[in-house]
């Protein structure tokens, strides 16, 4: 089954076409983000101008990457994220995706953008890397992108059980706002774990160590906002000239204390439940260190569990989770009944 996903929930405008949910034949992402890194993050109103400006010229790039054929003959289902995101940017794709339901009388199924992180590590260009599930399920997700931190336990396609998550920022959020203080542009994520990377000694020398919020709880939730508030007081403490200096340590340590929590948790996870995997997705899984510190912590306790990342350049935000989640879990719903919904959770 070949499907076309769109996925518009936030500043990124992706389209794609994945064959039985997992071979990439087609995948485009314009993205407005230079704009909102000026602006020093996303303006939901801007990003929603943005996305009408790119949404048919990526679907039609999608589209005649592919084949001479007319799209109707090639496109067996559409698949496009209903929520969570930004209202206007959600309705620009939501829209279009169901006109296009319409006119081509294809079957259209709408997706959790948070599903489609998961499913991003489904996907691949070759036909031959197809993962054998038998080897996935049940499995520990975790969830870590701009505005949401979430562990599921996910027993199998679209069976999922809430663990924990966070009950203040997200981690990406925690990354974007630390970035801040320290000076660093929007996207802070990527600004932190470039800027960590020119340290020299990769030990703490900080004069107060970052916390590690929640770790010594029972329990699967994570907070990030007193990490955030714990980086202004310290930041607080040096002049500018200084803190220029002292940038690298600083995202360095914020780094390790955010990944620190994050792997601990999910290990914790995997410990208290049976599962054959740990699943990371969302744009903080882009994050070089996370994705170590998890494969170290796994073989130094020689944990009988797989990994799964997915690829760099497809943990942000993009189409093909989107039409790998609508495969694996083909409900098409009437074009007329779907709705853009920005607070849609997991379950
Ligand atoms: O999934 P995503 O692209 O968009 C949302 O659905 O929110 O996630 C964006 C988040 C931002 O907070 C960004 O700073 C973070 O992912 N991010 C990273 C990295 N790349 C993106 N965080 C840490 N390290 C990265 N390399
Ligand atoms: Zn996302």
């Amino acid at each position: 089954m070949i499907i076309l996903g769109i996925e518009t929930s936030c500043d990124e405008t992706a389209a794609c076409i994945v064959k039985d949910g997992r071979e990439i034949l087609s995948n485009t992402v314009a993205s407005s983000l230079a704009l909102h890194t000026k602006n020093k993050g996303v303006i939901p109103e801007l990003a929603a101008r943005e996305q009408l400006k790119y949404i048919i010229s990526v679907i039609k790039k999608t589209l005649n990457n592919n084949s001479r054929e007319k799209p109707e003959d090639l496109i067996d289902a559409i698949a496009v994220t209903i929520g969570p995101g930004l209202i206007g940017s959600l309705l620009v794709g939501v829209e279009t995706a169901k006109t296009l339901s319409y006119l081509w009388n294809k079957p259209i199924v709408p997706v959790n953008h948070l599903i489609g992180h998961i499913y991003t590590n489904f996907v691949s260009q070759s036909q031959k890397n197809n993962i054998n599930f038998k080897k996935v399920f049940p499995a520990i997700v975790l969830l870590v992108s701009g505005g949401h931190t979430q562990l599921l336990l996910m027993a199998g396609h679209g069976k999922f059980k809430p663990l924990g998550q966070t009950r203040d920022d997200a981690a990406g959020e925690c990354f974007d706002k630390c970035a801040r203080l320290l000076g660093l542009p929007y996207p802070g994520g990527p600004a932190i774990e470039r800027a960590s990377r020119s340290i020299q000694y990769k030990v703490s020398s900080m004069k107060y160590k970052l916390p590690r919020p929640m770790m010594d709880q029972n329990n699967f939730d994570f907070s990030f906002s007193g990490l955030k508030t714990s980086v202004l007081n310290q930041v607080q403490q040096y002049n500018n000239l200084t803190i220029t200096k002292l940038v690298p340590r600083f995202a360095y340590e914020i780094q390790e204390a955010i990944t620190d929590v994050l792997v601990f948790k999910s290990l914790k996870a995997a410990d208290k439940y049976p599962v054959k995997s740990i699943i990371l997705g969302g744009g903080v899984a882009a994050n070089e260190v996370l994705r170590e510190k998890f494969k170290k912590e796994i073989n130094k306790n020689n944990l009988k569990i797989n990994f799964f990342a997915p690829l760099k350049e497809y943990s942000t935000d993009n189409a093909l989770g989107i039409a790998s989640a609508a495969y694996f879990n083909f409900q098409p719903i009437y074009w007329s009944k779907i709705y853009a919904d920005p607070g849609l959770e997991v379950i």
